[in-house]
């Protein structure tokens, strides 16, 4: 029974997972790397880092299994979106570390961009907003930087990359290079209803074409592994950003289904079918997968902080040794405290779109302490879920067609009281799958699928299996004093940059 290899390439570390044929898990690695935030609101990544994490995770994974080359029917790739690499198409050396998702160092040419009025027409094309939580801003602050950059870009010489695109090109030994229509969604320079690069964009943004991967599929032949890499060549035959490899592990295939990654941030994704829905709500319109030519779109709304929050009490603040001690001591919190986090660290996403404010406590009383910072913590992510589910209901015209509910998954859904509360506020039912890695899922699934090994998309959504649902037990009047409680201190915190 063949293998399918998924490369999880995540924020802050790099996954290698291998499938069996039944679509069950024979063996996994893991490896984290460094961070480099070389300036407030600055985030990069050694390209060599990602590089080297992946190989080895592979490597290992394949070990672990006792797998070889030969066993592998397909690698498929799933990334950290956004992340921009530019490469040297002859010397093979990244002109600069990879300017991350999170990276804010582009914030005043997106308040100019707006000021000047392009946002609209952005995001007709795009489906975007104007943030520099997008590559395409990135790209050009290189391309100005780096000295000599824009010269060579010019001549042709320079590659630009999204994660998946730049292990394609190592993966293949430097032969291909080549992405999917989920990652170049999320350039600012992709057209979302044509499948094209924009040249308007293009120029906008002073973004050579010549840089560009080729768009495809998600699920494709996109080229073999060199042979040296893990003794023997194996086809790569998936590619998507990590959301949208989530959207399919979770087999949200159907328009109206939901889900919901917590990861380092929280990303929420609205299957809307073959047509790209509009935000009113400042929701993103997104490709939610490409398959045999033809896009399904989602609407998107993204979240910076989530896990990282609870990364925060441990690291930052020192509360908690472990994750899994948040729920247990935020059930110990006082009861009559009303204590709100709005955790913007990075400034707030969806459906705020802030990036200069930064995070905030509010209505702390002296007794206010760590039962009560846990609380706030879990229960904001369950608040900023809440501002993305109800934009949705709101964007999604057959928003009342079926009864909703919230497929959940990633590190915090192993946090029963989080669940639990989230399916409180949403007054909805939340469910968790019984596979809990569903970003390496997805890829692996498109790999699988272009290889002929996994079934079509209706059957593969047969065999998704239910872990454990919530469902939601709060009282109205408690729901609705709760989210105003919310709604007044995210109004407080954007106050405070008028
Ligand atoms: O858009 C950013 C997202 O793709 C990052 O996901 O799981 O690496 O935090 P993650």
């Amino acid at each position: 029974m063949p293998f399918v290899m998924a490369i999880d390439q995540g924020t802050t570390s790099s996954r290698a997972i291998l499938f069996r044929g039944d679509i069950s898990i024979a063996a996994s690695a893991q490896q984290e790397f460094p961070q480099h935030f070389p300036a407030s609101g600055w985030v990069e990544h050694e390209p060599e880092d990602i590089w080297n994490s992946t190989l080895s995770t592979c490597r290992a994974a394949m070990e672990k299994a006792g797998a070889r080359a030969s066993d592998i029917a397909g690698i498929g790739i799933t990334n950290q979106r956004e992340t921009v690499v530019v490469w040297d198409r002859v010397s093979g050396q990244a002109i600069h570390r990879a300017i991350v998702w999170q990276d804010r160092r582009t914030a005043d040419v997106c308040t100019r961009l707006k000021a000047d009025g392009y946002e609209p027409m952005i995001t007709d094309k795009t489906g975007l907003i104007v943030d520099p939580y997008f590559s395409g801003t990135k790209v050009a602050w290189l391309l100005d930087n780096v000295p000599g950059a824009r010269a060579r870009a010019e001549r042709g010489e320079l590659m630009f990359d999204t994660i998946d695109c730049y292990l394609l090109w190592r993966l293949s030994g430097g032969t291909v290079h080549a992405t999917d229509a989920t990652n170049a969604s999320r350039t600012l320079l992709f057209n979302i209803h044509t499948g094209e690069w924009d040249d308007e964009l293009l120029k906008l943004l002073r973004v050579p074409r010549s840089m560009l991967p080729e768009v495809k599929d998600s699920s494709a032949h996109f080229g073999d592994s060199a042979y040296e890499l893990f003794g023997g060549s194996i086809a790569i035959r998936g590619i998507a950003g990590d959301q949208q490899a989530a959207t399919i592990g979770q087999a949200c295939f159907t328009p109206g289904m939901i889900k919901s990654t917590y990861g380092t941030g929280c990303f929420a994704l609205l299957n809307t079918g073959a047509t790209p829905v509009r935000s009113n709500n400042k929701l993103l319109t997104t490709i939610a997968y490409q398959l045999d030519g033809k896009r399904s779109y989602a609407l998107e709304g993204s979240i910076f902080v989530a896990g990282s929050a609870v990364q925060w009490l441990r690291d930052g603040l020192g509360i908690i040794k472990h994750a899994s001690e948040t729920g247990p001591l935020a059930d110990k919190s006082d009861s009559m405290q009303s204590v709100y986090l709005v955790p913007a660290f990075v400034g707030l996403g969806a459906p705020y779109w802030n990036p200069r404010v930064r995070g905030a406590l509010f209505g702390m009383t002296r007794n206010t302490g760590p039962a009560e910072l846990a609380h706030a913590t879990l229960e904001s992510v369950c608040y900023q879920t809440y501002d993305l589910w109800a934009a949705m209901r709101a964007d999604w015209p057959d928003a009342d067609a079926a009864p909703p509910v919230l497929r959940v998954d990633g590190g915090m859904t192993a946090s029963d009281w989080t669940m639990q509360r989230l399916a409180d506020l949403l007054d909805a039912p939340v469910d968790r799958p019984v596979i809990q890695e569903t970003t390496a899922l997805g890829a692996a699934y498109l790999a699988g699928l272009s290889a002929g090994v996994y079934p079509e998309p209706q059957k593969f959504a047969d065999n998704w299996r239910l872990d454990r649902r919530f469902k939601p037990a709060m009282s109205a009047a408690t729901r609705e004093r709760k989210l105003a409680g919310w709604g007044r201190a995210v109004k407080g915190l954007l106050a405070s940059d008028e």
